[in-house]
């Protein structure tokens, strides 16, 4: 997870590494460093903490980095902890290498052993700094050109990476390689751009190459691309994108942080994901990815949907959709477990993987396997041309836009319409949802974009309900059927942006352990509106109140029953069972965002988390 960046042209790269930097912060922000190099020096500075402490430290010198060639990193800690000299980039023994690396080396320890056997000293804890090392050892030894050593070296590496690396004596040329983890070369006359992602440097070139697994890259300047094979050195001829990015999209405007600018897109996130593809008047839902497969979906036996965090929440809620809509019975996984568990999957098989960012490791990983055992992939991606989004068989962009804040929420609700849109298709198709149901739903799906901007407008209701919770350390969330996910994922989110210790439950599970918590220090939220198991979660909510816990209900406009006994409750919009999750999942949102800002907490980048997860 990290972020890497780099520059070799005509113009100064200082400031194209550090703004570059900022915009990667997504992807890790414990340290930061950057290399510039310039008549065959290096000037190195990196640092802990985010990008503008790094920008400080080297306006603390008070001197002008010059230099048309350089790379950078923004970091995620995986070996080692964030420090000084954890921080990329690392250099070799012997100084003449510098490198910097998105991923993990897995075999890291067994290539330290070798080396420090033959003399080499390590000054940080990272595989990183093995790896440069490796690649320097490699090229002493055989009298090796850099770009022989690094391509012999990779070839001998387990594990996953992104890479940029210069020999401080030939700062015209950088050389990069991908297995695993992103990595975006944008291709101006005369320059290159080395990005995580192309968000960087599309300022400055829309032409735009994703290295793909396996291939390397020599950068020379003021040459032409020289794309390789890592395996054989086989020359590969380069396919260039022109990539259509509006930056607008990705400015926090007037809001604070973009977490709450991406609660607030979503009535229009959601007429995005369905302007085209559902025709409310007509009842017609045509998307290509989904026409393309939709007979290989009625004759699955069963379909697994695998991701991870808020995607795998997503997925569970697809699990109610597509058993109640298409009846085939479905499984809902964490990619991590799937790829490790020697999963039963049969050829001609349905596997759906759900992920925002498109990059996430361990669904790539799962995703890959399923199509080795001849699953049919389909996938959800919300980012275009991701990893994820070119190697399924089929599949459908949600359309949600960037979303910049690490906790999720836009593309949550972008990925349940989807998978709204996918049950209801396919039912149709297969003759498991009758005709005045599916035409009644698609009518609905049309008015959610007006009911989630209903709720938006009771936030300073919720800030008053924040008031009064902030300080609690442990919440418990309760949903029953497809709010059973809503409550996880209203956890999720409380925990990771606010600290606070959060746990989602089937509201009915709470009598076999849970409930020994509830006391007075315990609030509950509770997800009670008037479809599915209302009757049910009453007499839930009269367990958790005879044992003086506090509640916090989600109930429909014109309730009365759980008003009386909820100590506050938050209004919603009536709306059927199915299509729910899209509006009950706003008001817990915007709970746990008021909470994180309450206790002080930088929303964006709460601590220990990367927006995008490119490592095991
Ligand atoms: C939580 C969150 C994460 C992601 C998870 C998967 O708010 O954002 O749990 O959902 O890391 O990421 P994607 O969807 O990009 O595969």
């Amino acid at each position: 997870m990290c972020g890497i960046i780099g520059y070799l042209g005509y113009r100064e790269a200082y400031p194209i590494l550090i703004n570059g930097l900022k915009k990667l912060e997504y992807r890790g922000y414990d340290s930061s460093g950057i290399a510039i190099f310039y008549e065959n020096e290096c000037s190195l500075y990196k640092t802990k903490g985010r990008v503008n402490e790094l920008e400080k430290k080297i306006s603390s010198y008070k001197i002008k980095i010059k230099g048309t060639t350089g790379i950078g990193h923004t970091r995620w800690a995986t070996h080692g902890i964030p420090d000084d000299l954890n921080a990329h980039p690392h250099v070799s023994n012997s100084n003449e290498l510098i490198i910097i690396h998105n991923g993990i080396i897995e075999n890291y320890y067994a290539i330290k052993i070798i080396l420090l056997k033959n003399g080499f000293t390590f000054k940080s804890k990272t595989d990183t700094e093995v790896l440069v090392n490796f690649i320097e050892y490699i090229k002493k030894e055989n009298k090796f050109s850099l770009e022989e050593a690094v391509r012999v070296s990779l070839n001998e590496i387990v594990g996953a990476y992104s890479i940029a690396i210069v020999e401080k004596t030939r700062p015209e040329t950088i050389i990069i390689a991908k297995l695993g983890s992103p990595l975006a070369l944008g291709i101006n006359k005369k320059e290159f751009f080395i990005s995580s992602d192309p968000i960087p440097f599309i300022n400055y070139t829309n032409n735009a190459l994703y290295l793909k697994d396996g291939e390397m890259a020599i950068l020379r300047k003021g040459e032409e691309l020289d794309l390789r094979k890592i395996t054989n050195n086989h020359k590969l001829s380069p396919i260039i994108k022109k990539l259509k990015i509006n930056l607008k999209k990705i400015e926090k405007g007037k809001y604070k942080y973009f977490m709450l600018k991406e609660i607030y897109e979503q009535p229009k996130t959601i007429l995005d994901t369905l302007r085209g593809r559902l025709l409310i008047s007509k009842g017609i839902i045509c998307i290509d990815g989904i026409e393309f497969s939709k007979d290989i979906f009625i004759n699955a036996k069963c379909i697994t949907i695998i991701a991870c965090g808020t995607s795998w929440h997503a997925s569970l809620i697809g699990e109610y959709l597509l058993e109640e809509f298409i009846r085939i019975p479905v499984e809902v996984e964490y990619a991590s477990e799937f790829r490790y568990r020697h999963p039963i999957i049969k050829k001609k098989d349905v596997v759906i993987v759900i992920s925002q960012s498109g990059e996430t490791a361990d669904t790539l990983a799962a995703l890959k396997l399923a199509k080795k055992k001849g699953a049919f992939v389909f996938g959800i991606c919300n980012v275009v041309g991701s990893s994820i989004a070119r190697n399924v068989d089929a599949g459908v962009y949600t359309h949600a836009g960037p979303e910049i804040g690490v906790a999720s929420t836009k593309a949550f609700t972008a990925q349940i319409t989807i998978l709204i849109l996918l049950a209801l298709k396919i039912g149709k198709h297969k003759s498991t949802i009758n005709d005045s149901r599916y035409s009644s739903l698609c009518k609905e799906l049309g008015t959610i974009p007006e009911k989630i901007n209903y709720i938006l407008k009771i936030y300073d209701y919720i800030k008053k309900i924040s008031k009064i919770y902030y300080n609690f350390n442990n919440f418990i969330y309760l949903g029953r059927g497809i709010n059973f996910p809503v409550a996880l994922e209203g956890a999720l989110k409380l925990k990771e942006i606010s600290y606070i210790h959060a746990e989602g439950y089937p509201a009915a599970e709470m009598k076999h352990g849970p409930i020994a918590l509830i006391d007075e220090n315990i609030p509950v939220v509770i997800i009670a509106t008037k479809k599915g198991c209302y009757d049910k979660i009453i007499g839930n909510i009269q367990e958790i109140k005879a044992r003086k816990g506090k509640i916090i209900a989600i109930v429909n406009e014109g309730d009365i029953q759980v008003s009386m006994m909820a100590d506050h409750v938050i209004k919603i919009p009536d709306i059927s069972e199915e299509l729910s999750p899209l509006v009950t999942v706003i008001p817990l949102q915007l709970l746990a965002y008021q909470i994180a800002c309450i206790r002080g907490k930088n929303v964006d980048q709460p601590r220990n988390l990367a927006k995008s997860v490119t490592v095991e």
